[in-house]
């Protein structure tokens, strides 16, 4: 199993036992429910979506018979789809607690976009890998 395989698997897990704690948080007490948006995008793009990368990228080239097209993109995917998802969420907390302050906001729509450019990287990658032509 390659390495950024691992990685986003290990960090799928991570997010899941972090945001599962957050979940509880705000079930024990109506104060933590603000954190409601950090718990659902760790739960969704963290625990959901990591676990997808992780495990696509090992099987679907697999069972398409073909290998992936480009490591160097899966790797560079694992670092923004990670940095994007904690410095969209971060910034969205220092926005929340400072409302007046709206470079918060704006820095965390940036890291907003740095994972959509993070999910761009695994569509091309994926969709270079099954539609290129079988080998000979
Ligand atoms: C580990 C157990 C979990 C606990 C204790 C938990 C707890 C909570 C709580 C207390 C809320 C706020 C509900 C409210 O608005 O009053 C919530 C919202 C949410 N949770 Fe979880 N959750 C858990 C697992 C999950 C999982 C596995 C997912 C998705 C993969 C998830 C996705 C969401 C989403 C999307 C929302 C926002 C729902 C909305 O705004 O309507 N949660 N969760």
């Amino acid at each position: 199993m390659d390495r950024f395989v691992k990685s986003f698997i290990f960090m799928s897990i991570f997010y899941l036992m972090t945001s599962s704690l957050i979940g509880v948080a705000m079930l024990s007490n109506n104060r933590y429910l603000p954190l409601k948006f950090i718990h659902s995008h760790l739960m969704l793009l963290g625990w959901v979506s990591m676990m997808i990368y992780g495990v696509g990228y090992h099987i679907l080239p697999r069972f398409a018979g073909r290998t992936l097209k480009s490591r160097a993109v899966a790797i560079l995917q694992f670092w923004t789809a990670n940095a994007g998802l904690l410095g969209m969420l971060g910034f969205y907390l220092a926005a929340y607690y400072n409302p007046r302050a709206g470079i918060y906001r704006t820095v965390s729509s940036a890291f907003g976009g740095l994972e959509v450019f993070s999910i761009a990287l695994f569509v091309y990658n994926m969709l270079a890998t099954i539609y290129t032509k079988a080998p000979e």
